[in-house]
């Protein structure tokens, strides 16, 4: 049993292979979380002291005892308004006041894993996973007993909903006396329940975690911030590691000490953003890539979210992730209910290498869906950076036919086929294709493209629309933009209100038009910039706008999956600026960036690495000097460093490319080909920083641990330079690996001493050897522990 409850302890375990989580209800029914850590036996509430602290409130229900005070415990789902002055999870509004008590009521346990209407999750088969649902309500707690009060008493366990007549509940008070379980002669000031969804993975490593909010009383009240985990410990010395960027250069490192005050990291551009990743790492100080303790929180949601470390005044530590609460609030009427975005939770005592381990098997075997999930995907030649939107029927045909001449699978036409299209200034919102650009209709293209036997793509950003465009003529409402002023626009453009229900449908039937006329085979669903005017027509309260547009986003996607089930799409945003947990629901591929220079991509690629696996990285080999910063990098490097994306391709002219790199070209397909399975399925292995060390490494081991391929690439060169060797991990130590030419290695000695990196003139020089165990090892070692 993955989660175990203990009655007399009242304490929940949550046991995954190697990790335990586990949580207390305490003598005055607060959740308390105790520990989250290595596997352990036994229970851990002797990790919590109790003292009493100045300035820190006490529950009434606590009476005398000034020892008890939320503000200095470790909760499981601090509320605002219980004397807890720390970063809440969640606060509600009735009639502005703010105040809220959550005590526990109730669990469940139920074999498999939740599932969220409307939203992205984990999923798993119900002999994979077990559900814990933990129920509290918001109650007075402590005040005197009258008649014809509802009690809740407990002696062993509890026993719930009991009518209270005099005589019995006299008896009942006298026979618990002050260490029993306090009875409770609950009012409720607001009709609140909360549901605490944990989902656990035991082989995975994994817990997820959810929040449903429920009205359960007569009067409205008001979610104004509802977060979805929250972590305390009570111990430890922590740093926290985050994923910073900008259009181009996404998912940077950065790894800060937990202070005395709160850092935040935070998206208010109802996406999840290029500026920020939606997700983060709590680590010990020590923490490196091969040993240490570490946490991780991953957001599955595509829109705007918050994140909160902090190390309070007596240096316990909260970790929370959750909606982004500014713009957000949400009318909770009698009967209503929220679901808040799933959270997905691991932790590794042996570094991160673990951690990535688990987080990425975790989404590519139970976040990402459909037949594209496990499948190699087409190399693809795309016609951005070799055309713009500069191109008629015969530019079209003509790369093509040299996709086919290099042996690749895809044509991909991008930004430029529909509407009045020549530039990014107008045309967005018109789906029907430009066939005098295109010398006739999309299918018309296609067929020619499909009879040269390659699959044919498509680029569209639906969310979009300029008002240069036949769309927004007709509709400009459609349009969020805030009344009596004039819009903030970003590329020229403006965002469709996706929370509208008639703008969903009416935009999927032209899109559908188009995809059925083409014969499409990859959709690459683009989204370019970031919603400032949040207004929606048909919304009495514009708090739910950025949460409704997500869920109509995700409908969308939901949508189109199911009406074409084979069709590859690929997530993008710029680049990567909604490279996150909930879009690889509905997109197993996404663009990692608009960034296409070799070595900028291996730092993006490394932050991108911490979260998610190479089999969601969209990545191209394109022209030098490079569009975006003019280096030149030698053609090798850029196909290593693009093959360690499984959404492989070319976006450049092969037409001006000479017949030698035109050959090179076709063999580098033919190793893409060749290792496209490793990377999809493999584990990941940081061996450097790129930032800093003067060799980017890294390496993909297959699961059972038979083959790996080692990528370098020199980011610094010196006359007289001293030799790099790169530490190798994740390999069978016992066992010896052989390179194709027969050299043999111990694997013991590349993982203690490492491999050297040959030394070559000249810039940016690569290196890439595959390796395959030779020797079988003893059963039962594989994969080791946390
Ligand atoms: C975005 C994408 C690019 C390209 C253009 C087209 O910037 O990230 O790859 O598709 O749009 O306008």
């Amino acid at each position: 049993m993955a989660i175990i409850y203990h009655e007399e302890s009242r304490i929940f375990d949550l046991h995954t292979d190697h990790t335990t989580y586990q949580m207390q209800v305490d003598s005055h029914r607060i959740l308390m979380h105790l520990y989250y850590g290595r596997k352990i036996e036994g229970a851990t509430d002797y990790l919590i002291q109790y003292y009493d602290r100045g300035f820190s409130a006490n529950v009434s229900d606590a009476g005398n005892d000034r020892t008890y005070s939320l503000d200095c415990l470790p909760q499981e789902y601090p509320c605002s308004g219980t004397g807890d002055f720390r970063s809440p999870a969640i606060r509600i509004l009735q009639d502005t006041v703010d105040s809220c008590d959550l005590r526990y009521v109730s669990h469940e346990i139920r074999q498999g894993k939740y599932s969220l209407k409307g939203l992205p999750a984990v999923y798993a088969s119900d002999d994979e996973a077990q559900t814990l649902d933990v129920v509290l309500e918001d109650q007075v707690v402590g005040r005197e007993a009258q008649m014809g009060d509802t009690v809740n008493i407990d002696f062993d366990g509890f026993l719930e909903g009991e009518r209270f007549d005099g005589g019995k509940a006299e008896g009942y008070s006298l026979e618990l006396g002050s260490n029993a379980f306090v009875p409770g002669f609950e009012d409720q000031v607001v009709g609140m329940r909360v549901h605490l969804l944990y989902g656990v993975l035991p082989a995975m490593d994994i817990i997820t975690r959810s929040v449903i909010v429920q009205n359960t009383g007569t009067e409205w009240f008001e979610l104004d911030r509802v977060l979805t985990a929250n972590l305390d410990f009570v111990c430890g010395d922590y740093d926290l590691l985050t994923f910073y960027g900008r259009h181009g250069m996404e998912r940077n490192l950065s790894r800060n000490a937990v202070s005395h005050s709160s850092q935040m990291i935070c998206s208010r551009r109802g996406m999840s953003s290029h500026q920020q990743n939606p997700m983060m790492i709590l680590a010990a100080k020590d923490t490196t890539e091969r040993a240490g303790l570490c946490y991780s929180m991953q957001f599955v949601y595509s829109g705007g979210f918050m994140g909160v470390a902090e190390k309070d005044q007596f240096n316990l530590t909260r970790m929370q992730l959750g909606l982004m609460e500014e713009k957000f609030s949400w009318p909770m009427k009698p009967g209503g209910e929220f679901v808040t975005p799933e959270v997905i939770m691991s932790c590794s005592t042996a570094g991160f290498s673990v951690l990535t381990r688990n987080i990425l098997r975790c989404i590519r075997k139970h976040l990402c869906r459909g037949p594209w999930r496990d499948r190699v995907r087409p190399v693809l030649l795309n016609s951005w950076e070799a055309f713009y939107a500069d191109f008629d029927n015969e530019k079209v045909l003509e790369l093509a036919r040299e996709a086919k001449s290099l042996n690749m699978d895809m044509l991909v036409l991008d930004d430029g086929w529909f509407g009045k299209r020549d530039d990014d200034n107008s045309g967005l919102g018109d789906w029907y294709v430009n066939e005098e650009k295109l010398g006739g209709t999309l299918g018309e293209l296609s067929r020619k493209i499909h009879g040269m036997g390659l699959m044919f793509g498509i680029w569209v950003e639906p969310e979009m629309v300029n008002e240069d465009s036949d769309l927004y003529r007709e509709h400009p409402d459609w349009a969020m933009t805030i009344p009596g002023r004039e819009p903030v626009r970003g590329r020229n453009q403006l965002v469709l209100d996706f929370s509208r229900e008639d703008v969903l449908d009416e935009i999927f039937e032209r899109i559908c038009r188009v995809l059925d006329e083409g014969q499409v085979d990859y959709l690459k669903w683009d989204y370019n910039r970031s919603i400032s005017d949040v207004y929606s027509a048909v919304q009495s309260h514009q708090g739910v706008v950025l949460y409704d547009y997500i869920l109509g986003l995700y409908d969308f996607l939901e949508r189109l999956n199911r009406r074409y089930p084979d069709m590859l799409i690929e997530g993008c945003s710029g680049g990567g600026g909604r490279f996150d947990a909930g879009m690889m629901y509905y997109t197993p591929q996404i663009w990692c960036s608009d960034n296409t220079d070799a070595i900028d991509r291996l730092r993006i690629q490394y932050g991108t690495s911490f979260g998610y696996p190479a089999a969601v990285v969209g990545a191209h080999v394109s022209a030098v000097p490079n569009e975006q910063c003019g280096r030149v990098t030698p053609l090798k490097t850029r196909g290593i460093v693009a093959m360690s994306g499984s959404g492989f391709g070319y976006e450049l002219n092969p037409s001006v490319l000479s017949e030698e790199e035109k050959e090179e070209i076709r063999g580098q397909i033919r190793e893409y080909r060749r290792f496209a399975p490793l990377v999809l399925s493999g584990d990941v292995y940081r061996l450097s920083n790129p930032v800093t060390d003067r060799v980017a490494a890294w390496m993909f081991v297959s699961e059972d641990r038979s083959e790996a391929l080692v990528n370098a690439v020199a980011t610094e060169t010196h006359f007289n330079q001293p030799v790099s060797y790169v530490r190798l991990m994740g390999l069978d130590p016992d066992a010896v690996y052989c390179r194709d030419d027969g050299r043999e290695y111990p694997a013991g000695a590349l993982m203690e001493a490492g491999l050297p990196v040959p030394i070559e003139k000249g810039e940016y020089r690569c290196y890439q050897v595959y390796l395959k165990k030779k020797k079988e090892t003893p059963e039962g070692e594989a994969n080791g522990g946390v």
